[in-house]
């Protein structure tokens, strides 16, 4: 069997030097969110086809899809490599990329961990690990998978950056927005191209309500995030979300029809940015024309995917925004079939996932009450259908607006104040307090008089 080793010295099964360089590309590509790494890594494929861990690369990017249709050729690529030669650390990886197969997040994090516990300077390992910490929303194992590896690895190795980067938003996912901050900023020193330290730095400046700030840090290094990259739409919906904080609905609105959705993309990742948009718009009593009906086309033949909780949720938003009761049924029939199986997201689904459907679809029929009574228990726990702080806000912010609507004020206030303590800068925030202090006000004044 041809062994040889990678950038970090561990070794690997059926690798020519050509093909080793394909894939130390295709990995760096993965680690920015830059160029098409599907494409690098089938030339390394097609330069060693028994280059074991090529396959796993390749299966991995469409693992990491949340698209039922790209596990079928993350299937593939299983396929391809498990007939090969491998290695024990190599047989790892096929043995989580199966639990990815079998939808058992959890199983295939474990399976990630043991290889790392035994090579901290897997990247690509560390790399799988991190998002699909993100997709099950594990705040802890977001900063601490990385923090477990990092004494391993020296600022001179190549990728070294990535590593920063993931821990920079592990830390911001964590609250704790000042190391989070600095270490985000040493990554981007260290490689400006990576868009996942940019991104993470973007959440902390969320997070704090630095709307300024956020602006000039995105719109000061477009030149490095923009172009070329499939984690652009998604960094575009960021500098979008200050915007609206600052209540600049045309400048939301440009960037909606400008990058985040000139390209009519049907990646299940821009569409879960775009519905995010619009429907933040959307509580806001904003008209944004037929911008629905376009996405609502996009998300209509995955309706019946019952794949990915958070993706349902998502699709649910159009589907109500744009008046399609028959796609808003069809996600929670495809839900109740995945909640009778056993795959991660049947928990997922189970716990948040249907409820949220559930809040989202009252919403849309003026049914505010029960918006409310659904929403209200699901707040602390909606972490465990994956996403981020910023992504997850969008429950909250439907259950204020829910309650206003239903004219619960003192909820209205309470959530208001949570909202005010956090980010004082947000005038969403102030609004939603002083028009419910100043109702409740008016009120018991009444009551006096
Ligand atoms: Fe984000």
């Amino acid at each position: 069997m041809m062994t040889s080793v990678d950038a970090r010295g561990e070794p690997v099964s059926g690798a020519s030097d050509t093909a080793i360089t394909l894939y130390e590309k295709a990995l760096a590509q993965f680690q920015c969110y830059q160029g098409d790494p599907v494409a690098t890594i089938e030339s390394a494929i097609a330069d060693s086809p028994a280059f074991v861990m090529a396959h796993c690369l390749r299966a991995y990017l469409f693992a990491l899809a949340t698209e039922v249709e790209a596990m079928t050729e993350a299937r593939s690529s299983f396929e391809a490599a498990e007939v090969l030669n491998t290695s024990a650390r190599e047989r790892r990886h096929l043995a989580a990329i199966a639990e990815f197969l079998n939808g058992n997040w959890e199983r295939a994090i474990t399976a990630l961990e043991d290889i790392l516990i035994d090579s901290p300077r897997d990247a690509l390992a560390l790399q799988v690990v991190h998002l699909s910490d993100f997709y099950t929303g594990d705040a802890r194992s977001l900063r601490d998978h990385v923090a477990r590896v990092l004494p391993e690895w020296s600022p001179d190795d190549p990728g070294y950056h990535a590593l920063l980067g993931m821990y920079a938003f592990g830390l911001e996912e964590c609250g704790d927005y000042g190391r989070a901050e600095e270490v985000g900023r040493r990554a981007i020193e260290l490689n400006p191209q990576d868009a996942w330290a940019q991104h993470a730095v973007a959440h902390v400046m969320e997070m704090q309500g630095r709307q300024a700030d956020g602006i000039d840090w995105m719109r000061g290094r477009e030149r490095y995030w923009a172009d070329d990259s499939f984690f652009a739409i998604h960094n575009w919906w960021h500098l979008a979300l200050y915007h609206l904080d600052l209540d600049q609905i045309d400048e939301v609105l440009a960037l909606y029809d400008g990058p985040i959705r000139k390209d009519r993309s049907q990646v299940m990742l821009d569409l879960l940015d775009a519905s995010a948009l619009l429907w933040r718009l959307h509580l806001r009593g904003a008209d944004v024309g037929g911008r629905w009906k376009e996405l609502a086309d996009c998300w209509e033949p995955l309706a019946e995917d019952g794949f990915y909780a958070f993706n349902d949720a998502h699709a649910m938003m159009a589907f109500m925004a744009d008046g399609r009761d028959k796609a808003a049924e069809a996600i929670l029939t495809a839900q109740s079939k995945a909640m009778a199986g056993n795959a991660s997201n049947a928990m997922m689904t189970n716990q948040i996932g249907h409820p949220v459907c559930n809040a989202l679809r009252a919403f849309g029929r003026d049914d505010y009450a029960t918006c409310v009574d659904l929403l209200r228990p699901l707040r602390s726990r909606l972490n465990r259908f994956g996403g981020s702080h910023a992504q997850r806000d969008i429950f909250d912010l439907t259950l204020l607006e829910a309650a206003k609507r239903d004219g619960q004020l003192a909820l209205v206030r309470e959530l208001a104040n949570e909202r005010v303590e956090l980010k004082p800068s947000s005038p969403l925030n102030q609004r939603y307090r002083e028009d419910a202090a100043r109702r409740l006000a008016e009120i018991s004044g009444a009551a006096v008089v």
